[in-house]
């Protein structure tokens, strides 16, 4: 038997992100929410709350309890298995955008899909593209084939090693790029390790992707890439020997986090 409390009672409650969870276990809009703050919870929406409470007091990602996430203008299901979207990303469809034709057909490739947010997005963006996408989790992969909205090829595997033998005219990849003994990884604890962390400097899969590109190109053909705060110099210095027309870009938080290079 649980006591009878009211929308607004709880949403006095010092509870982190309590109106989402409320919109959550009432389902209903935040529009509406706020709109009956008398509203009082039946028994069955005061235990579903309580658990979300619980889960998000013990730090689960709200939108790991909504299932969830919105992306430059759509919204992805995510699941443990998959990142959950950050908007720092974004930054690499603004650079698409800026840089590329949107009537021209091209061959783009998204390294490390995740929930499919580049490769789905840019297939929005771009619908003459055609758009291949890769992770080596097969659980990312279910949960980028329920998000997509166009034709996108999936494969399964470690990087390049995923792919049928083929060229693309831009290989775009959010790697993973923290370093594995990096002091706030505690605080992503329910998101998936291996989509976060690459050896001691957190640049051992930019390394692979930089090195392995080239063969993958097109005569001409782009390679951006997401990365960490600090990462820049040494990026620069890695794309070197066989890239020209780099270019790096900060995100709106004025951070250092985006590379663009063209194939020499
Ligand atoms: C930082 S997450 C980015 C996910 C998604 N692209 C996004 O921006 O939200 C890196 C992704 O790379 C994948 N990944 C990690 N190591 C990989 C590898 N060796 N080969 C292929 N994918 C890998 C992870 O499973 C994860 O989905």
């Amino acid at each position: 038997m649980f006591i009878r409390k009211s929308t607004k009672d709880y949403l006095k409650a010092d509870v982190k992100d309590i109106s989402k969870l409320l919109t959550l276990a009432l389902d209903q809009t935040k529009e509406q929410l706020f709109s009956n703050p008398g509203y009082e919870l039946n028994d069955i929406e005061h235990k579903t709350l309580n658990n979300l409470i619980k889960q998000r007091t013990n730090g689960k990602p709200f939108a790991y309890l909504k299932g969830s996430q919105g992306f430059y203008d759509l919204d992805f299901v995510v699941s443990p298995a998959t990142l959950i979207p950050r908007p720092e990303t974004e930054l690499l469809i603004d650079i698409a955008l800026d840089t590329f034709d949107t009537n021209k057909k091209i061959s783009a490739l998204d390294l490390g899909t995740g929930s499919g947010i580049i490769a789905i997005t840019l297939s929005e963006k771009f619908p003459s593209w055609a758009i291949t996408a890769t992770d080596q989790s097969n659980d990312a992969l279910k949960i980028a084939q329920i998000n997509a909205t166009n034709k996108i090829d999936f494969y399964c595997g470690d990087w390049f090693d995923a792919l049928p033998k083929d060229k693309f005219d831009l290989i775009v990849s959010n790697p993973p790029y923290i370093e594995d003994q990096d002091p706030h990884l505690h605080s992503l604890k329910y998101e998936p390790i291996e989509a976060l962390i690459s050896g001691k400097d957190g640049l051992d899969d930019i390394r692979k992707i930089i090195s392995q590109s080239p063969e993958f190109l097109n005569q001409g053909g782009y390679l951006l890439l997401e990365h960490g705060y600090n990462q820049k110099k040494q990026i620069l210095g890695l794309l070197e020997e066989s890239f020209v027309n780099i270019k790096a870009f900060k995100d709106l938080n004025k951070v250092d986090r985006a590379i663009l290079a063209q194939l020499r």
